[in-house]
């Protein structure tokens, strides 16, 4: 067909030890948006890396506009139209929006800068997008969300017909969900082809033409959307019926673990108090800036607290560092996993081991050998796609790194642990398997607390919920007496 803006066809990549993609065809129509979906580790983000240029295929043909291309770089690949944006953003956070949008391509007069022209083209291209941000702003000034649309007004203005979207979504409010659909939808009016990854199924009804399921690196099914329900998109994902979304076991409850009193940390925490029981699972809910983390960061001491206790077991504790909470068996797995919670330059046993090196460490020698011994068990229990634990961590897919940031502390004997957004970014599988360990430590009698923005999840894991909004705690909530209505009422209560 002539009128295919992208033609990917029979395409294979293997990595050392991995075949990451074994013959995948994929094609993209003017005017539509394509799903590209499939669990951690199958061969989504590998895909489109080819079609951007970054990664060079080993197989297969990739066919623009009807013409065969060899893309060798990124720029070939934007040259020819196509657009990629990273869920990591590649914006220059110091320069102005304009500036980004036109990096590398600036408008010249002579041999001088034409800041006029480059500010006018700039708004223009937000026009379009029927955007409202001023070109002139500082990009590190802007919201996730906004970045996130200078990412796309930048691959517009390059003359994009294809957009590639890696989990667009993952750190973004309801509210700016939204405004990228808007944009999204835009986009397929100007006849431009979409391609988009998520591990969020829920929203794909709102924008989705079509659908492709890969799976290990295979092509399974491409579909309109419409001709599949949810079921079966999780069946052609993960290759088999998943019997129980949220393995919720019933326990009763015991003594109070922990307690936190009155907690302030800067404009973000205000007041807040809750208690973490024996045999159940605190979840915390709220909107993205409830200040869920901030008040996980304070407890961790990640961050300052201005006031407020903490009890262990019945005794007050301080912790004013990570360390000293580390040392008090309090644990936290952080949101942001690149940042707080992994080496990604060094293999999967160090990183597995590395809250753990008392464990692994005799008269300051490592003992490489038990290292590995435990990460190879980690990798088993979370069922962590990797050829060997050897492996650099940076190769894993996203949702495999995230599984070894909640995998490293369950080596380690805790009182409590923190869990903020542990399956972001994660498929609907591994997301049980981490419900399942959370399950193992309620059982063990370790505090677990449970931060999400997923309202399904919260409600089908947590025993009790602590709603927050604006810093405050409005809510607390039996799991039996909550549902989303509620909890959102809560969740909105000072807006
Ligand atoms: N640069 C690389 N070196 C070695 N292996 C790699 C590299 N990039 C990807 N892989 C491997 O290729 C496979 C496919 O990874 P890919 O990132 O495409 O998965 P994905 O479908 O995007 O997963 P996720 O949903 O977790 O982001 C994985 O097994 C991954 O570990
Ligand atoms: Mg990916």
């Amino acid at each position: 067909m002539d009128d295919l803006l992208v033609q990917l066809v029979e395409i294979s990549k293997t990595f050392p030890g991995v075949k990451a993609l074994d013959h995948v065809s994929l094609d993209l129509r003017p005017g539509e948006v394509h799903a590209l979906i499939g669990e951690n580790g199958s061969g989504k983000s590998t895909l489109m890396k080819i079609l951007s240029g970054v990664y060079i295929k080993d197989e297969g043909k990739v066919i623009v506009n009807g013409k065969e291309m060899n893309f060798q770089k990124p720029r070939d690949a934007q040259d020819a139209g196509i657009a990629i944006i990273h869920q990591e953003l590649n914006l220059c956070r110091h320069l102005t929006v304009a500036e980004n949008i036109f990096l590398g391509r600036e408008f010249q007069n002579g041999i001088f800068l034409d800041k006029k022209h480059q500010i006018e083209e700039a708004q223009k291209i937000l026009d379009r997008l029927e955007v409202n941000l001023d070109p002139n702003s500082r990009v590190s000034e802007l919201t996730v969300s906004k970045q996130q649309m200078v990412e796309i007004a930048k691959a517009i203005s390059a003359n994009a017909n294809v957009v590639i979207m890696d989990e667009p979504t993952s750190a973004l409010t309801i509210k700016e969900i939204d405004d990228l659909f808007s944009i999204i939808k835009v986009l397929r009016k100007q006849g431009k082809g979409i391609i988009y990854i998520t591990h969020r199924l829920e929203e794909l009804n709102a924008i989705t033409d079509r659908i492709t399921i890969i799976r290990d690196g295979q092509h399974i099914i491409t579909t309109d959307f419409k001709n599949l329900s949810a079921d079966d998109i999780i069946r052609y994902m993960v290759g088999r019926e998943l019997k129980e979304k949220f393995p919720r076991i019933q326990m009763p409850v015991g003594k109070t673990i922990f307690e936190v009193k009155n907690l302030s940390a800067g404009k973000a925490v205000r007041d807040v108090s809750f208690t973490v029981r024996e045999g159940e699972i605190l979840g915390i809910a709220g909107l993205m800036g409830a200040g869920r983390t901030e008040t996980v960061r304070a407890i961790f001491g990640a961050d300052k607290k201005d006031s407020g206790q903490l009890i262990l077991n019945g005794q007050e504790i301080r912790i004013d560092k990570p360390q000293e909470a580390i040392e008090t068996g309090i644990f936290c797995v952080p949101e942001d996993r690149k940042r707080d919670g992994l080496c990604i330059s060094m293999p999967v046993y160090q990183n597995a081991t590395l809250p753990n090196m008392e464990k692994v460490t005799h008269r300051g020698i490592v003992n490489t050998k038990k290292e590995i011994m435990i990460a190879e068990n980690m990798v088993k229990q979370l069922t962590i796609h990797t050829p060997s634990v050897f492996q650099i961590v940076k190769n894993l897919s996203g949702g495999n790194q995230q599984k070894i940031v909640v995998g490293k502390w369950l080596v380690k004997p805790a009182h409590v642990i923190l869990f903020d957004e542990p399956t972001r970014g994660i498929d609907v599988g591994a997301k049980v398997d981490i419900y399942n360990l959370m399950n193992q430590l309620k059982e063990q009698g370790i505090g677990v607390v449970f931060v999400s923005s997923e309202l399904p999840e919260i409600l089908g894991m947590a025993d009790r919920i602590v709603v927050m909004c604006e810093g405050r705690v409005t809510a607390e909530l039996d799991a039996d007496e909550a549902n989303q209505e509620i909890i959102m009422q809560y969740a909105t209560q000072y807006m």
